[in-house]
């Protein structure tokens, strides 16, 4: 039902060559809205537009089906990795095609295309010495008989004290980390504290790169990348980059295919990035066309769209990597977003916090666009932003139905009651429908300047205000008041509106692809109409030319359908809740010596202080009855300063001291979660009981 968006869009002469590449999501669970609203829709509306301008683009894309978070599912669900991959490939995939999603290609890290080309990267690499071998001591599972890296390993960030930062990365403060860098590591597989146990990796050694990444990325494009992206690069340079290990001892993965790495697989964000590369091999063989164009070529240019905790891979290791290979392009941009709320909370997958597409089809059947414009219309572009469902009815019914589809069906009606639906020849153009025309023909420029800056809420806010300017120039007009004093006029006026309403249906296209599709149905416009044919024409729909009935464009949404949606989230919130209450299994027998050693008393906060650039961090001043001393505590997304100041708390004091940013945290204060899950302070009812009395 939807126009294949490469047809009828033959390349210009003035083409321009493009690879646009979306982040592959991994196979290991369906999509949401956070991640239609951070990669996937900009990154269609990109590749809509660059087609529409009628450039040569190879719109990429594909499942990530390596790593750890695949085979974690797999044990989860007692099932196989590749049974995993296949049924969320599937889900994904359907996903995608369901909301317009207009990859050129939809490939898979799994196929064997893939496989051999991140195998010959590496070995291209790895002769021309640009890896360092060397074997380290990486942490081991005694009781699984694995080693444990990435997501097969929790533990404490080093750097913001998120008890629960995995093996590559901390979710909270959004550093990369090595597994070794946790404190307190846990394996996620058997809940051991792993050891410590030899193994022969290659290292790709980042230093090398770090003074041409600093040109690069800092200097040449200080001024068209975003800032969210320059500064993770910036606070990545400036920590100075260190050899990072691209192999793993997994079994689920692309063998690393040199002589003494058997059984050990090529590192999943090794791997995925050159999937860009294999899916356009693919796509190029199967179309006829040359794919050393899209990635080698000087005159290509390579945009990533990916969402904020993708930055360092795509910035910093993967052009590395490019670079060392040697024959590659570098992006152009990498347009990263930042995260979508849901209802005021973060999207968790785990917590199943989101709106899925595959559920919100099965309520919202046609309305894949409502969807895509309110995510643009909220699209996380240089802050996190918040998806509600208030919000999207509003959207639906105050803008895209009361606006677009109001001035369409305002056009198509008259159209059809006056002259049973041709387009009337125009009389002379008044001082107004010249104005209102110089108006229409100025806004593709307006949008274009918009899009390829990447801001594409304020693209789509241009859009709308084409449908507001033919609102305007109807309300002014009122052909339908003058229809019987001088019919010779509203037949002007109608074929202005008419040709608004053409301009919609061509500047809609990269936002709403299925109103742009059902306009072409209504007004059937020419489909070869493009983007400069707007600025260009006066005869977008030519007089004589026959329109069809009127449809609804965007019904209404009822508060019904929306108090559906919200008490779906209530009830998953109850589930959440519910399952809090869980009790954790005992830990292992303490003895009496391993108790004894803990020295806990009770204490007063006196002063508290948010960390400087830490979210999560409160610098406290506790009373511990031995003396006044500093605790660094995570409690700051929880408490305010002041909240905390006389709090009576439970101290354990002879924690080691551990500097967390440059603050020296001497011990540690207790805490617990209540039945919702907020954090409270382990509380002694200490009415009567000094600072320092001994817990024991
Ligand atoms: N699968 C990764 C994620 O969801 C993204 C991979 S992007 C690629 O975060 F560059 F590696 F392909
Ligand atoms: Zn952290």
């Amino acid at each position: 039902m939807l126009e294949n968006p490469t047809r009828g869009y033959a390349e210009q002469s003035e083409a321009k060559r493009y690879t646009i590449t979306a982040a592959l999501p991994y196979t290991n669970g369906p999509i949401h809205i956070g991640h239609l609203a951070g990669v996937y829709v900009p990154s269609d509306i990109y590749a809509r537009y660059l087609r529409l301008q009628g450039n040569d683009v190879a719109f990429i894309c594909g499942s990530d089906e390596h790593g750890v978070a695949i085979s974690m599912k797999a044990k989860k669900e007692g099932i196989t990795p590749q049974q995993v991959i296949d049924k969320y490939d599937g889900i994904i995939r359907q996903s995608f095609i369901d909301f317009g999603i207009s990859f050129d290609n939809y490939s898979r890290t799994s196929y064997q295309i893939h496989h051999d080309t991140a195998q010959a990267f590496f070995k291209k690499l790895y002769e021309n010495n640009d890896f360092i071998e060397e074997v380290t001591e990486q942490l081991y599972d005694a009781k699984a008989d694995q080693f444990l890296a990435d997501r097969f390993v929790t533990g404490t960030c080093p750097k913001c004290d998120n008890p629960e930062a995995y093996g590559d990365q901390c979710e909270k403060c959004g550093s990369t980390l090595n597994a070794t860098d946790l404190i307190h590591p846990k394996s996620t597989i058997t809940g051991e504290t792993p050891i410590l146990k030899s193994t022969k990796h290659w290292f790709l050694p980042l230093e090398r790169y770090q003074d041409f990444l600093q040109k690069w990325i800092l200097e040449d494009h200080a001024k068209d990348w975003k800032t969210n992206v320059l500064g993770q690069v910036k606070s990545w340079l400036d920590d100075g980059l260190k050899p990072r290990a691209v192999t793993r001892d997994l079994d689920w993965g692309i063998d690393v295919p040199v002589k003494g790495a058997e059984g050990k697989k090529l590192y999943v964000w090794f791997d995925a990035p050159i999937g860009y590369i294999s899916a356009t091999k693919e796509w190029a063989a199967r179309v006829g066309k040359n794919w050393e164009d899209y990635w080698k070529s000087n005159d290509t240019k390579l945009v990533h769209f990916i969402g904020k905790d993708n930055i360092v891979f795509h910035c910093i290791i993967f052009p590395a990597m490019l670079k060392a290979e040697g024959t590659y392009i570098l992006p152009d941009n990498v347009p990263a977003n930042e995260f979508l709320n849901l209802e005021g909370n973060k999207l968790s997958t785990s917590k199943n916090w989101a709106v899925w597409l595959h559920e919100y089809l099965q309520d919202f059947p046609d309305k894949q666009d409502v969807l895509r414009y309110t995510l643009t219309a909220n699209a996380p572009e240089t802050k996190d932003n918040d998806f509600t469902w208030k919000d999207f009815q509003a959207r639906n019914n105050n803008e895209l139905a009361a606006i677009f589809g109001n001035f369409i069906n305002r056009v198509v009606v008259l159209t059809n009651k006056y002259y049973n639906g041709i387009v009337p020849t125009p009389n002379e153009f008044t001082e107004i429908d010249e104005q209102t025309l110089a108006e229409l023909k100025a806004y593709p420029a307006v949008i274009s300047s918009s899009i390829e800056r990447y801001r594409f809420r304020e693209a789509q806010g241009e859009l709308m205000n084409v449908a507001r300017l033919g609102n305007k120039y109807l309300a002014d007009e009122e052909p339908w008041k003058m229809v019987k004093e001088n019919p010779e006029r509203v037949k002007t006026q109608m074929y202005i509106a008419l040709q608004i309403g053409a301009a919609l249906r061509v500047l809609s296209e990269p936002f709403l692809p299925f109103t742009a599709c059902k306009l072409s149905g209504i007004l059937k416009t020419d489909l070869n109409l493009r983007w400069k044919d707007v600025s260009e024409r006066t005869d977008l729909v030519p007089a004589g030319h026959q329109i069809g009935q009127a449809e609804i464009l965007f019904a209404q949404i009822e508060d019904a359908d929306i108090q559906k949606q919200i008490d779906k989230l209530e009830a998953t919130k109850v589930a959440n809740k519910a399952e809090n209450k869980v009790i954790e299994p005992q830990k292992e027998t303490a003895t009496f010596e391993d108790f004894s050693k803990l020295d806990l008393r009770v204490g007063t906060i006196l002063e508290a202080e948010k960390m400087p650039k830490a979210n999560k961090l409160l610098v406290l001043k506790v009373d511990t009855g031995i003396d006044v001393r500093t605790i660094v505590s995570g409690i700051a997304e929880h408490f305010s300063p002041e909240e905390v100041v006389g709090k009576r708390v439970t101290v354990l004091v002879n924690l080691a001291p551990r500097a967390l940013r440059s603050v020296e945290s001497q011990g540690m204060i207790l805490m617990t979660n209540n039945a919702e899950g907020k954090l409270v302070f382990v509380n002694p009812d200490a009415d009567g009981v000094n600072n320092g009395a001994l817990i024991s």
